[in-house]
């Protein structure tokens, strides 16, 4: 070994104290919210996870037509849907939240939802949007997170949640059945510091 790089690894600090790894260099994208020109791309990473993966416990293809209605009612709930684009205008990634349920006196609490195209997984993009959801959910009044996580295959999903301050309140066993096999879900939520008063969802 030379002495360079021994100093080098001596020097490095162990994982946990080490600052988040920066997007991967030539991985470049822009955060903004969601257009309706972003549908079609939407729905295509969402449902790429639909048809491949028990990440979503959904098991029909969505349609154009559901996401329509479903950004329309966001927006007119004032609610953060977030897309990630590259320098080139492809759609890489979104970040939505949702109300936690439609009865009003959760109106302060969303379920957040984030879906990458499968190329752009383990880049730093998952991170850089779901800290951009949750700035704007502050900015929009928002005060509490969850995330509701499949116990299979969403090592990712979990590893970044929890690496942004969400912590674990409950899990539910054999709660879905997708391919053949039961599934749980695993609860992440956390705490938000909004910066302004909402009236909140349903205008209440
Ligand atoms: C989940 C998802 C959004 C994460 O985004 P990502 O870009 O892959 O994650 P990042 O590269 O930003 O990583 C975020 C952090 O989690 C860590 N991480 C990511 N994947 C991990 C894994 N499989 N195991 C352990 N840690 C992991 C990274 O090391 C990183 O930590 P750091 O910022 O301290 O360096 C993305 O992988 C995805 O879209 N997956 C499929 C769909 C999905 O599961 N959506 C969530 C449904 S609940």
């Amino acid at each position: 070994m030379l002495e360079e790089e021994y100093d080098r690894d001596r020097r490095r600090l162990p994982r946990h104290l080490r600052k988040p790894a920066p997007p991967e260099p030539g991985f470049s994208f822009t955060i903004r919210p969601f257009q309706e020109r972003d549908l079609p791309d939407v729905r295509e990473i969402y449902n790429y996870y639909v048809t491949n993966s028990v990440v979503t416990f959904d098991e029909k293809k969505w349609t154009l037509t559901q996401w329509r209605e479903k950004a329309a009612l966001l927006h007119k709930l004032g609610l953060p849907f977030l897309v990630a684009e590259s320098p080139s205008g492809q759609i890489l990634g979104y970040a939505l939240v949702q109300p936690m349920s439609s009865k009003s006196a959760y109106r302060y609490s969303v379920e957040n939802s984030i879906y990458l195209g499968h190329a752009a997984a383990g880049k730093g993009l998952g991170r850089a949007l779901l800290e951009a959801l949750i700035t704007a959910c502050e900015e929009a009044g928002i005060r509490e997170m969850v995330a509701v996580i499949s116990d299979k295959g969403a090592e990712a999903s979990i590893a970044l949640h929890e690496k942004l301050g969400f912590v674990e309140v409950g899990r539910m066993g054999r709660v879905g059945f997708k391919f053949g096999r039961w599934l749980g879900t695993i609860y992440l939520q956390k705490h938000l510091k909004p910066v302004k008063k909402r009236k909140g969802l349903f205008g209440r």
